[in-house]
């Protein structure tokens, strides 16, 4: 059984004494604003990431009432590049809906928080103990690495039932006068020491707690179940021109990669050549008739469902007006014009190699 005041004591210890060499985008911020910018930009990224977007952010959106009056293409450009785009219309959703109905300013209680669009119990609880003090224990997947190592929990750490074991232990054990450091230095700990592979257990203020250690065992916990393979797609996309300028399309406000832009094309289907696939895709998508001139390359990437392989092609405009068909936009840009749309990663991808 953990002693709580030892666990939470040297986890502030920890924290208080680390802190100034560990930056992270949003912290000894007590504006919950930028708190919950820099708590959504963290989940799935990493910090060293996060920092340049967090940044250009707080300049270009510097209060929730500035976020809420921007445009959201305006929003998808500045979250270009850090995937999840979910993320980033939620926040322009919560926006307004903090306007609206909360007088512009974040609330302090898990309750409320948890009733905006995009904030989920994580972002709630970060929000709460961190720029209100609120002693609200939360969990991510540093903090469930080091509490199952300290626990030598062996239940599977993606099941609900074994989170939520660890946040009521966490209930009990949260340092009562400072749950906002406690959270943030357990978080540290996760990420700095206490890592997947190779932990740095003789630099850990937690070694005498964790039975991982003593037992010597410590890397075989947190137990995950076996993911699956990530299902495959063949993708071929077309960079049409026509007089000097490009064909760009605006995908649906929701589901995958929502309200960005993008090339025509789509999925080879079996037994289909890439070529076939793309002129049967523009076709079907824009139903303009094109010539395939050059073979731009071939790239691949990982969304968080699956994997594509994509290639893409110059073709020429040949005849038909572009139609907006699967799409809920169509405009022919040129080439200098491209930086100001919001692409996904996979385009830009392919952009760079051009
Ligand atoms: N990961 C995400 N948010 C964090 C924070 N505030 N401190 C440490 N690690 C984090």
């Amino acid at each position: 059984m953990l002693n709580r005041q030892n666990f939470s004591q040297k986890i502030l210890k920890w924290f208080l004494d680390t802190r100034q060499h560990i930056a992270v985008p949003g912290r000894g911020d007590t504006d919950p604003y930028a708190v919950w910018i820099a708590e959504i930009m963290l989940q799935q990224t990493q910090v060293t990431t996060v920092w340049p977007y967090y940044t250009r952010w707080m300049k270009s959106y510097p209060t929730i009432a500035d976020l809420a009056q921007a445009e959201l293409d305006h929003i998808l450009k500045s979250w270009e590049g850090l995937g999840y785009y979910s993320r980033a219309r939620n926040i322009h959703k919560a926006a307004n809906f903090i306007v609206d109905t909360l007088d512009g300013q974040l609330p302090d209680s898990l309750e409320s928080l948890l009733k905006i669009p995009g904030i989920g119990p994580y972002t709630a609880a970060a929000i709460s103990s961190m720029a209100f003090g609120q002693v609200t224990p939360l969990i991510d997947g540093n903090v469930l690495r080091v509490m199952a190592r300290v626990g030598r929990i062996d239940a599977d750490i993606a099941k609900t039932k074994t989170r939520r074991r660890i946040s009521d232990q966490l209930g009990q054990l949260i340092l009562r006068e400072n749950p906002g450091s406690f959270n943030q230095g357990l978080m540290d700990l996760g990420r700095v020491i206490c890592t997947p592979k190779n932990p740095k257990c003789q630099d850990c203020p937690l070694c005498d707690e964790c039975e991982g250690y003593q037992q010597g065992d410590m890397e075989a916990f947190p137990v995950k179940a076996k993911k699956s393979q990530l299902p495959h797609y063949n993708i071929v996309i077309g960079l049409i021109m026509r007089d000097n300028k490009v064909l760009i399309q605006k995908r649906p406000p929701t589901g995958l990669l929502g309200g960005l832009w993008e090339f025509p094309g789509g999925k080879i289907e079996s037994g289909e050549g890439g070529e076939v696939a793309l002129l049967r895709e523009i076709k079907e998508e824009t139903n303009l008739d094109v010539v395939i001139t050059r073979n731009i390359g071939t790239i691949q990437h990982a969304y968080t469902h699956f994997k594509i392989t994509l290639t893409a092609w110059f073709c020429e405009w040949t005849s038909g007006e572009a139609l907006t068909l699967a799409a809920t936009d169509t405009r022919w840009i040129s080439m200098d014009q491209i930086d100001t749309y919001a692409f996904p990663r996979a385009n830009l991808k392919v952009l760079e190699l051009l």
